[in-house]
């Protein structure tokens, strides 16, 4: 077993940490305050090859694997969760959906602007009343012959006002359940389709997260994505990767609240000494780098696992959940350790905080990750 990157993984590790220093830290607090989306950086971050890793060099992608991928979802995540979820959400959900199960028509016209980040996509499975309970769903997909009809309302739609193109799951069949569930690419454009109010939300402020409303928007058949029925299943396949995206992006959160407080433990001053050498510090800081060697042993497995054609539902469900459950409580570590400094926003680790929250919610909150995990336990 080799626990050490390659030389092809520094280099993209050393990129995305380079370029979080110099093109997202600059503005982020201004960026967190004024829920901007950061359009500019996101345009950037396309030019490096960011948002479209791991898809095949024929539609435009970077061609890398997926610990390339949480390599640099983690260098990125210290810095700007904004920026990262923007960038999960297209790779993970969208791209790698497109890639896997799309026709070849869907990726010469979708994908290949997906993947160099001329045009930026969003997955839309929640809504009012579907949140972790996937199958409940009321969005319709009413089959017209060659086309689709989608009425309902999508919510918490990650990238919901800057996407242009959007997948979309529906309901086709009710009789049928899951079975009866379609997945559509639908264009920003088409009539009837409206992007609704802003959430106002507690952390990742600068990705915007909007409602979506789908009144008689007719979607052509070619659109739908799999055999009739799949849409469950496409969703279900999407997210597995989907949370190992966010588990990096937890781990990122952590890793960047555990540096700042080390580095803040070792220049402030207090009882005579820097405060890194009371115990009742440099213990919370063994304690943080413990849990995020943990976590990080977690996001590569299950990376790893995914890379090598291994089943990865139950391995990223596992470093969701812990990596969550570690950004959670690093960043309210790392707040405590910055004493009063910890609470106002120009230290940083307040917003790390609010931004660790989301990543035991989205993509399965931590109880979804504990069922996928116990469900394939038990399943053996
Ligand atoms: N891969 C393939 N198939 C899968 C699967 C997977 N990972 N998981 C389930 N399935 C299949 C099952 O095999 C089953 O099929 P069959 O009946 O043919 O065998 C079918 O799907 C139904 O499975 P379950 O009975 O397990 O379904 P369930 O209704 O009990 O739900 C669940 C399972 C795990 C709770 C699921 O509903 C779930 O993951 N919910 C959470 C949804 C979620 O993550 N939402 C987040 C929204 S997206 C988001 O947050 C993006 C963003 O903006 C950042």
């Amino acid at each position: 077993m080799d626990f050490k990157l390659t030389e092809e993984h520094l280099m993209i590790q050393n990129a995305a940490r380079d370029f979080a220093k110099s093109e997202l830290l600059p503005g982020v607090i201004e960026r967190d305050n004024k829920q901007e989306f950061p359009k500019e950086q996101v345009k950037k971050m396309a030019e490096l090859g960011f948002l479209g890793m791991m898809v095949s060099p024929e539609y435009g992608g970077s061609g890398l694997d997926t610990i390339s991928y949480v390599l640099a979802m983690e260098e990125i995540s210290k810095v700007d969760a904004s920026c990262s979820v923007i960038m999960s959400v297209n790779n993970s959900l969208v791209c790698w959906g497109l890639e896997t199960y799309g026709t070849e028509e869907q990726k010469q016209k979708y994908l290949t602007k997906l993947a160099t980040g001329q045009s930026i996509g969003a997955f839309c499975l929640s809504e009012p009343e579907a949140g972790s309970d996937a199958t409940s769903q009321r969005t319709t997909a009413i089959d017209k012959g060659d086309h689709y009809v989608l009425n309902g309302t999508k919510n918490w739609i990650t990238n919901g006002g800057s996407a242009d193109f959007y997948l979309v799951i529906a309901q086709t069949d009710r009789e049928k359940k899951h079975k009866g569930i379609n997945a559509f690419i639908v264009e920003k454009s088409w009539e009837g389709f409206e992007v609704g109010p802003k959430e106002d939300k507690l952390g990742i402020r600068g990705s915007d997260t909007h409602t979506l409303n789908f009144n008689d928007v007719k979607v052509p058949k070619e659109n739908r994505i799999g055999e009739d029925g799949f849409g469950f299943t496409f969703a279900m396949k999407t997210l597995s990767g989907g949370r190992i995206g966010i588990a990096a992006q937890a781990l990122g959160i952590a890793s960047g609240a555990y540096e700042l407080a080390r580095d803040y433990s070792k220049i402030r001053k207090a009882f005579g000494t820097e405060i890194c050498n009371h115990q009742a510090i440099a213990f919370k800081l063994a304690d943080m780098h413990t849990n995020i060697t943990a976590a990080r042993h977690l996001v590569m497995k299950a990376a790893w696992d995914k890379d090598h054609k291994e089943n990865y539902d139950m391995s990223g469900a596992m470093a969701k959940l812990y990596a969550s459950k570690v950004a959670m409580e690093t960043t309210v570590e790392a707040v405590q350790v910055h004493g009063g400094n910890g609470y106002v926003k120009e230290y940083h680790v307040e917003r790390l905080m609010r931004d660790a929250k989301i990543t035991q919610i989205y993509e399965g909150t931590s109880e979804i990750q504990k069922i996928v995990i116990s469900r394939g336990l038990l399943r053996d």
